[in-house]
Order: C-alpha cells, then sequence, then structure tokens
C-alpha cells in the first residue's frame, strides 16, 4: 500500500451562500496529508444533470444534505479506503460503480463529488504541489479569461428579469489581472449608474447588481453604458457575455417572457437574440435557447457561431456523450464545465476532452449556490481551460476564486499565459 492510499474519508453537513444545507468532504492519506472540498449547488439546473441528493424531509425547505453525508461516512468511505488518492481516474471509476446508476441518483452526485474533488486536493498536498500543478502538470500555465456577472437576473434575481446572467469579458486585457481591473470598474460603473436611476437595491445571487429594468434589453443598455462610464470602449476592452439560461422560462420551443409579458417561439426568440447582437458588443451567449430545442439551438450556432461563442450549459450538462450529440447536429461551440453535473472530476474532464475532440472552447463554471471552495479555479487552470465564470465581483464565495486565481498568477509569474482575445471570434485554433 502507498503512502498515498487514503486512510479516511469524512463528510460534514456545512452551508452555502444561499443558506442552504451542503456536503463537505475531508480525506486523510496514510502520509498524513488531507485534502477538503465543498460541493456547490444550482438554481436554474438542466434536467439532466446528475442528482444533488436531498434529504425527504421538510427540514430546510427539503434541502438538507444528511442522507448524502451519511453516504460518505458509510459507503463511500468503505469502498475507497485503502485506494490510492493520486489515480484520479481509478477512484472516481469505483464511485461510479459503487453509485451504480447513470445519474448517481442512489448516492447523490453531491456525496461522490466532494470525495472526488477532497481526494485530489489531497493528493496535491502529499506531492506539496499546488492542485492546478497536480492536475496539468508543468504545461498548466493558461490563466482563465474570466466571464463576470454585472447584473444578475432569472432564477437567481426572482425572475426579476428574464435573462439570467448579464456578463463581462475583457478581450483586451494583456493577463488575468488586469481582466480583473477592469471588470473592477465596470462593477462600480454599474453601481453608481443604478444609484443616479434610484434603482440600487443590492445584489442578486451571484452577487450581480439586482435588476431593476422595465425590459430585459434595458439591462443589455445599462451594462454598455457602465462599461463606457468605467472608461472603456464597448466590444474593444470589454465586451458583453450573456447567459440567457432559456430553458428556464421556455419549453418545447415556446418562450415566455414574464417581464415583457410576451411568448416567442424558436425562431422568434432567435431574432431578438440577432437584434441584440447587431446593437451591442456580445461576444458569448449561453443557453440561448432551451434544453429541449436542440434543433433551435443548432439553427442559432449556425446563424452566429462563426462570430460568436454559443454556450451550451443546460444543454449539455458536462456530459461528454451529449457534447458528442450536439456537436454531430452543429449545436452550441463551447461547452460549460460544472463538476457537479456529473459528480466526479473524471465525468467533468471527459466532456472537456471530448470538447476538445470537436473543436469546441470550454468555460469551468461556478453554480449560483456555492462557498469558499476554490477548487474549481484551480481545473481551470490544470486542465488548460481558458475560461471561468463564477459570478459576479461582489460576496466572499465569488471573490474567492477570483483571489485564488490571482495568487495563482503571481505565482507562475512570467511563466503565465492568458487566453487570447480572439477565443470569442473562433477564428484561433482551438484543438
Ligand atoms: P445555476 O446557474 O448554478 O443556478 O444552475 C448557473 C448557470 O446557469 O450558469
Ligand atoms: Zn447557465
Amino acid at each position: 500500500m502507498n503512502d498515498r492510499c487514503i486512510r479516511s474519508v469524512r463528510a460534514r453537513r456545512v452551508w452555502d451562500s444561499r443558506g442552504n444545507p451542503t456536503v463537505e468532504a475531508e480525506v486523510t492519506l496514510h502520509d498524513g496529508s488531507t485534502g477538503r472540498a465543498i460541493v456547490p449547488a444550482g438554481a436554474s439546473r438542466g434536467t439532466r444533470e446528475a442528482l444533488d441528493l436531498r434529504d425527504a424531509t421538510p427540514r430546510f425547505g427539503g434541502l438538507d444534505v444528511l442522507r448524502a453525508v451519511g453516504h460518505v461516512n458509510d459507503e463511500i468511505a468503505r469502498a475507497v479506503t485503502g485506494c490510492p488518492a493520486d489515480d484520479q481516474a481509478a477512484l472516481d471509476q469505483r464511485l461510479i460503480e459503487l453509485d451504480g446508476t447513470p445519474a448517481k441518483t442512489r448516492l447523490g452526485a453531491n456525496a461522490t463529488l466532494a470525495v472526488s474533488m477532497a481526494a485530489a486536493h489531497a493528493a496535491a498536498a502529499s506531492l506539496a504541489v499546488p492542485l492546478y500543478r497536480y492536475l496539468g502538470g508543468p504545461d498548466a500555465t493558461l490563466l482563465p479569461m474570466p466571464q463576470i456577472q454585472i447584473f444578475g437576473g432569472g432564477a437567481h434575481a426572482g425572475r426579476r428579469v428574464d435573462i439570467q446572467d448579464f456578463m463581462v469579458v475583457c478581450p483586451g486585457a494583456r493577463d488575468f489581472g488586469q481582466a480583473i481591473e477592469w471588470t473592477a470598474e465596470v462593477y462600480r460603473s454599474a453601481g453608481a449608474l443604478m444609484q443616479q436611476r434610484g434603482s440600487r437595491f443590492g445584489v442578486a445571487d451571484e452577487g450581480g447588481w439586482w435588476p431593476d429594468f422595465a425590459t430585459n434589453e434595458e439591462a443589455l443598455e445599462a451594462l454598455s453604458a457602465a462599461i463606457e462610464g468605467a472608461g472603456f470602449v464597448p466590444g474593444e476592452q470589454v465586451a458583453i457575455a450573456l447567459d440567457v439560461a432559456a430553458s428556464e422560462f421556455g419549453r418545447q420551443g415556446r418562450y415566455t417572457l414574464g417581464l415583457e409579458s410576451r411568448t416567442l417561439d424558436s425562431d422568434g426568440l432567435i431574432e431578438l437574440l440577432l437584434r441584440w447582437l447587431d446593437k451591442y458588443p456580445i461576444v458569448s451567449i449561453e443557453d440561448p435557447l432551451g434544453e429541449d430545442d436542440q434543433q433551435g439551438f443548432a439553427r442559432f450556432t449556425q446563424a452566429v457561431g462563426h462570430r460568436l461563442q454559443v454556450v451550451g450549459d443546460d444543454l449539455l450538462v458536462s456530459h461528454a456523450p451529449l457534447v458528442r450529440e450536439a456537436a454531430a447536429i452543429g449545436a452550441a461551440n463551447a461547452v460549460l464545465l460544472k463538476p457537479n453535473q456529473r459528480g466526479t472530476l473524471t465525468e467533468t474532464l471527459q466532456a472537456w476532452q471530448a470538447a476538445k475532440s470537436v473543436g469546441y472552447a470550454g468555460i469551468v463554471s461556478a453554480r449560483s449556490g456555492e462557498t469558499e471552495d476554490t477548487t474549481i479555479v484551480h481545473l481551470a487552470i490544470g486542465w488548460q481551460v481558458g475560461q471561468l465564470k463564477v459570478g459576479s465581483f461582489a460576496r466572499g464565495e465569488r471573490m474567492a476564486k477570483w483571489n485564488e486565481a490571482l495568487r495563482i498568477e503571481e505565482r507562475l509569474g512570467a511563466r503565465a499565459r492568458f487566453a487570447p482575445a480572439s477565443v470569442f471570434g473562433r477564428s484561433r485554433s482551438i484543438a
């Protein structure tokens, strides 16, 4: 038995940024190294995600996780004790087989992912290297382009507006630190603008300003004004990225914009988005159509995919087979990677490998219910994904991630690389 074999696994219930229960796991190796990780939770979830197991009791709105915690402390701990933590693929395979269901419905993806991530942390600690270095080796030097939310919306803001994320990216920034600085200016500028309008009412679930707007487009106007107000030319240094999260307001090709009291079919929604693309410097759109509207997704991608990043989140749920299916019909050209959509690091990595093999870009993403856990930052850099989305520029659970990436950028020093601006233009080879 090598020193990096798992000696013990322990889970506990901790709490996320919405005050909901979630699972933390701690893995200890024979050499005494430990690793710890906390699983996040989504609010606008794709129906094909692996199961976030919650207790069937009324406590905490039915969201308690004592069953998932129990599964880690009991079945999972027994099954993985003695396994080498530094063979992630074998460990994750054991978790997958132990659960035995396609969507982790028996043990819960929150139970399996907590252990999968904690084991990676323990192995990195045992080797005395940072997690990104453990995952990616000496080549793991690519800092991600951040997608940072300025206004929240959709399920993260009481559906005050229909579109979920109004974000900025900084294609003109020379490095990660500068992208963060520029975004800080835009975030402040947007806050001042909301103050002036008399509509600064705090922040939404991911820290973006509360979206007090009469139409969805008004939020885009405000975002452009905030970019200008911060002294940038929209579309040059700083551009716009959206997460429409259309599955949240549309089923079977019928999309109801509650804020605007109107219902559109797929082509109507596509037309609306194309109009916005003409008027605003948008370089990336996530889930423009619903998860059950693959054909609409494909039509949208065919129309604009050559000049725009079209991201599948609910459509692809970080699942390699769905990435390959989407590629076969030309739906999306980038995949959002959320480890808790699958329940192990290995399966999430497989989705990224599938994406690369079909020429798709990738974005590692947090969930709307987060914690101080910064594992995803290390995944983005370790796997050299090139983009990272963790919500806005406020709230500790968001800032913990941006600050961790800044530390890594500093540590890498002259070796640090930054995602090229053309990541959004589909002009560079991303294979
Ligand atoms: P969620 O939202 O974490 O609430 O699912 C994030 C997203 O849709 O990207
Ligand atoms: Zn999304």
